[in-house]
């Protein structure tokens, strides 16, 4: 993404410290931040904070005399390509809902037209109550995104809804806004993810080395590019993804049940997940209840293979997309895989190269489709994940 320009707004409410963090990585990612703060806010963390995390001035005061933007309250309205206020206190949200604009904030907020986005977090009763909540609804019906804060113990020790979800929530609801390529607009996206794990008895499994990492990116970059988007996942360690509808599945057979009986509705599959060939014909305590302790060894069937299912049952005008893991004759096997799994693009992983493979955030991958054979050099799994997609809606 080409380096925007996002405001961050903060109100004096407990959960303000985070932001520091929100603002240090996007930073970080290049982005220009600048952060308005209310009066009340800077009881909770200083300007200093943020003006060492972003590089730029923080602002507070509407009348500052500083002329290196001319009326900053309006050059930043303009300059903005997004708009986040988090934590949004109810104070806030009763200010902006009825046009009141006595401070840089909600003067700023009110000149802008680029998205804005609301996080309101605040005491469960706070939140409850119906002026908060008329005052969001309408802020809702003005276009304006409104996230809805997480359930969990507050900071005034009170249990219930209240709470500013994680940096990473804040950061996908940015992105989305901030993806000005909207080409899945209208279109469902189905995407597999993970490993599978296959029981040998109730303590041991077998499963692969798949991080998820790479179907995880390719789901958040389709919800970026305006997809409704459904993600199959065998058990990762990744934070569940905002706007994506996630089904958790563990073995192979729950994963192919899942995504057989999604498929038929989907524009475009992708099958990213690492899927186990085989699995136990019986468990290793089936076996010991039998009364067969001497013979322990377990014996393997293989699983469904989900890319030829779905290969066979394409829908008219579906594109199906799968990932190939070979060791050897990787091209090769790849462009046999495509045509014998009447895929329309492969994606072969050079897992022997550097910087590529499962557990990593980078991946190497040449993308295989009848016409074309196309090398990618070393990407980030995010970047890959565009690449991908790109490539689908060439075909
Ligand atoms: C310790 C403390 C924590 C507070 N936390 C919140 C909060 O999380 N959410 C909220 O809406 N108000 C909270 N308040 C109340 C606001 O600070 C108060 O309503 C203030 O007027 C908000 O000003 P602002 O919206 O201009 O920043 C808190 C107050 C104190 C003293």
């Amino acid at each position: 993404m080409e380096k925007k320009t996002i405001v961050l707004g903060v109100t004096g409410g407990i959960a303000a410290y985070k932001i520091a963090d929100l603002a240090s990585r996007l930073t970080k990612e290049g982005f220009d931040v600048h952060v308005i703060m209310t009066k009340n806010a800077t009881e909770f963390i200083t300007p200093l904070t943020f003006e060492t995390l972003t590089g730029n001035k923080c602002i507070l005061d509407t009348f500052a005399r500083d002329f290196e933007w001319g009326v900053k309250h309006i050059s930043l309205a303009k300059r903005a390509d997004v708009f986040l206020i988090a934590p949004a206190t109810a104070n806030f949200l009763g200010k902006m809902a009825h046009g009141i604009a006595d401070d840089m904030l909600t003067t700023t907020v009110m000149a802008a037209t680029c998205p804005i986005i609301i996080s309101p977090s605040m005491n469960t009763a706070m939140y409850e109550n119906p002026v908060t909540q008329k005052n969001m609804a309408f802020l809702k019906s003005l276009g304006h995104t409104v996230i809805d804060p997480e359930e969990g113990v507050l900071a005034c020790r009170d249990i219930g809804k209240g709470r500013l979800p994680e940096t990473e929530v804040l950061h996908s609801f940015l992105m989305e806004k901030l993806c000005s390529k909207k080409d899945y607009a209208g279109k469902k996206v189905l995407i597999t993810a993970g490993p599978t794990q296959e029981s040998i008895d109730p303590v041991r499994f077998v499963t692969n080395h798949s991080s998820g990492k790479m179907g995880y990116e390719l789901a958040k970059a389709a919800f970026y590019r305006g997809a409704e988007v459904t993600l199959v996942t065998g058990q990762v360690a990744l934070k569940p993804l905002v706007g994506v509808n996630t089904v958790p599945v563990v073995t192979a057979e729950e994963m192919f049940r899942e995504v057989s009986k999604r498929a038929e509705d989907a524009d475009v599959v992708i099958k990213a997940a690492a899927v186990a060939d085989f699995t136990p014909k019986e468990t290793a305590s089936e076996k010991i209840k039998k009364g067969s302790e001497e013979e322990m060894a377990v014996s393997f069937q293989r699983t469904k293979d989900i890319l030829a299912y779905l290969g066979e049952h394409k829908k008219p005008g579906q594109k199906l997309c799968g990932f190939s893991m070979e060791t050897e004759h990787l091209l090769e096997n790849s462009r046999k895989k495509l045509e014998k799994k009447h895929a329309d693009l492969i994606v072969a992983n050079h897992l022997k190269q550097e910087g590529a493979g499962f557990a990593g955030d980078t991946n190497v991958v040449t993308l295989i489709t009848k016409d074309d054979t196309r090398p990618l050099p070393l990407m980030s799994k995010a970047e890959v994940a565009d690449a991908v997609l790109d490539a689908l809606s060439e075909l």
